[in-house]
C-alpha cells in the first residue's frame, strides 16, 4: 500500500498512518473491525476539507465497517432547521464525497446504537470522542481517540498504529474516584463527568461507589470526560468489562455533592433560552420514549431540537414515540446535533440543554448555555395545551 500498488488514496492513507505510528512509536499496524469518522459538518470541514475528501474518493473505497459522525444539518429536513441552502449545498458534497468512498452515511455520535457495535477486544480506529470512550470502556473494544483523516486513513486501508489504547498497559487505571455522591440522573453523571475529565485530563480514572448505570447514564458520561479533559477510557468497579485491572496505586478524588453543585452552577450562564436541544450524545430509544411522555399534552414554545440518529429515530417510529414528539412541534434533528450545526448563525444565543459537553462546546462557539435536566429542558421548551 505505502508503495502505491494499490491506488493513490490508499498510499497517501498509509503514509498518514506509517507517520502516526513512528510519532507514537508503534511497533506495527494492526487490523481494524470498524471505524467512525468525524470531520463530517461542512462548519468544521471547510472548503479544504472537501477538497481532501474529493481526491481520496478519486480511487479510495473503505475496506472495513465505517461509519459517519453527525453532520452540519439534517439531510432530508435542512430547511425546516433553517439552513441556508448556500451551506446546505456545501454540507451535502461533503456527505457525497463520504458515499463515494464507501462509508455509510448513518451520521450518529452513537455509532453503538446504530448498527456498529464493536466487540470485546475488538481493535477500532474511531474517532468521534464520547464514542471512543465509550467503546474502550463500556464494550472494551480497542481504539485511540483518532482524529478524522486518520480515522478515514485505517477505513480505506482496514488498518491503524499498534499503540496507545490498543495494548493493555495503557488502559490502567491512573486516578481513582471516590463517588460519595448521589447520581440520580443522567445529567448527574453528565456534570460528574465534567469535573472529572478536568483532573483526570489524558488519564484513565476508576470510579467507585457507583452501584448502577444505565447505557444512557455511561454515553453522557463518557461525552463529558472527553469534552473537559482528553480521557479516552475510564472503569467502574463491579460494572464495567475491564474494571478487573484495578485502579492499583494511583492517586485518588472524591466527587460529593459539593462538587455535583458546583459543577452544574458552573455550566449556567445568565439569559433566557431561545433555543433548547436534547440529545447530546445522539438519544436513545428510551430517551426518545421519556421525551414522548413529558410531551404529552404539551406546544413547543421555542425551538426545540431532539438530536438522534436516523436508525434510532426509524425504531421510535415503529414505536409511536416520534408522532408524539413531532405532535407538540418539537423537532427531530436526524444526522446532526446543537453542537455541529451552525446554531450561532440562525441568530440564536441562549442555549439549554442537558448536556456538559454541549454546553462546553457552545461555549467555544459564543454561545451562552443553561444546563438542566432533561425534564427541565421539555418543560423549558412548551407549555400545556
Ligand atoms: Fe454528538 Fe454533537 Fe454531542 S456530535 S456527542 S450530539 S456535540
Amino acid at each position: 500500500m505505502l508503495a502505491g500498488k494499490e491506488g493513490r488514496a490508499t498510499q497517501k492513507c498509509m503514509e498518514i498512518l506509517v507517520a502516526l505510528g513512528r510519532i507514537y512509536g508503534a511497533k506495527r499496524l494492526v487490523k481494524v473491525s470498524s471505524v467512525q469518522v468525524s470531520g463530517v459538518s461542512y462548519k468544521n470541514l471547510g472548503d479544504a476539507g472537501i477538497e481532501f475528501l474529493s481526491e481520496l474518493a478519486e480511487d479510495g473505497k473503505a475496506r472495513v465497517k465505517s461509519t459517519l459522525n453527525p453532520a452540519g444539518m439534517s439531510l432530508s429536513d435542512w430547511q425546516s432547521q433553517g439552513i441556508r441552502s448556500s451551506f446546505a449545498s456545501k454540507q451535502l458534497e461533503v456527505i457525497d464525497a463520504y458515499r463515494r468512498l464507501g462509508l455509510e452515511i448513518t451520521c450518529t455520535c452513537t455509532p453503538y446504537l446504530a448498527g456498529n457495535e464493536p466487540r470485546f477486544a475488538d481493535h477500532i480506529a474511531w474517532s468521534e470522542s464520547s464514542a471512543v470512550v465509550f467503546a474502550n470502556s463500556v464494550l472494551g473494544a480497542r481504539t485511540n481517540r483518532e482524529g478524522g483523516p486518520s480515522a478515514l486513513a485505517a477505513s480505506l486501508t482496514g488498518r491503524t498504529p499498534l499503540y496507545g489504547y490498543h495494548l493493555d498497559e495503557n488502559r490502567i487505571a491512573t486516578l481513582a474516584v471516590d463517588v460519595d455522591a448521589e447520581l440520580k440522573s443522567a445529567e448527574d453523571f453528565s456534570a460528574m463527568g465534567y469535573f472529572i475529565g478536568e483532573v483526570a485530563k489524558t488519564g484513565v480514572p476508576y470510579f467507585r461507589g457507583i452501584k448502577h448505570a444505565r447505557t444512557e447514564d455511561l454515553k453522557t458520561l463518557s461525552a463529558a470526560l472527553a469534552s473537559s479533559g482528553g480521557v479516552a477510557m475510564f472503569h467502574i468497579e463491579g460494572l464495567t468489562p475491564e474494571a478487573g485491572i484495578g485502579a492499583g496505586k494511583t492517586e485518588s478524588v472524591l466527587f460529593t455533592p459539593r462538587e455535583l453543585r458546583e459543577t452544574t452552577a458552573r455550566l449556567n450562564d445568565e439569559g433566557t433560552p431561545d433555543f433548547v436541544s436534547v440529545g447530546c450524545p445522539h438519544c436513545s430509544l428510551a430517551e426518545l420514549a421519556s421525551i414522548a411522555k413529558l410531551l404529552r399534552g404539551r406546544r413547543v414554545t421555542r425551538e426545540f431540537w431532539v438530536c438522534c440518529s436516523r436508525e434510532v429515530k426509524r425504531q421510535s417510529d415503529e414505536a409511536g414515540y416520534s408522532k408524539a414528539i413531532e405532535r407538540s412541534g418539537a423537532k427531530f434533528a436526524t444526522d446532526t446535533c446543537m453542537v455541529v450545526a451552525p446554531i450561532e448563525d440562525l441568530g440564536y444565543r441562549v442555549v439549554a440543554t442537558n448536556s456538559a459537553k454541549a454546553c462546553h462546546y457552545l461555549r467555544n462557539s459564543g454561545l451562552r448555555v443553561r444546563f438542566m435536566s432533561l425534564e427541565r429542558c421539555v418543560m423549558g421548551a412548551t407549555k400545556r395545551g
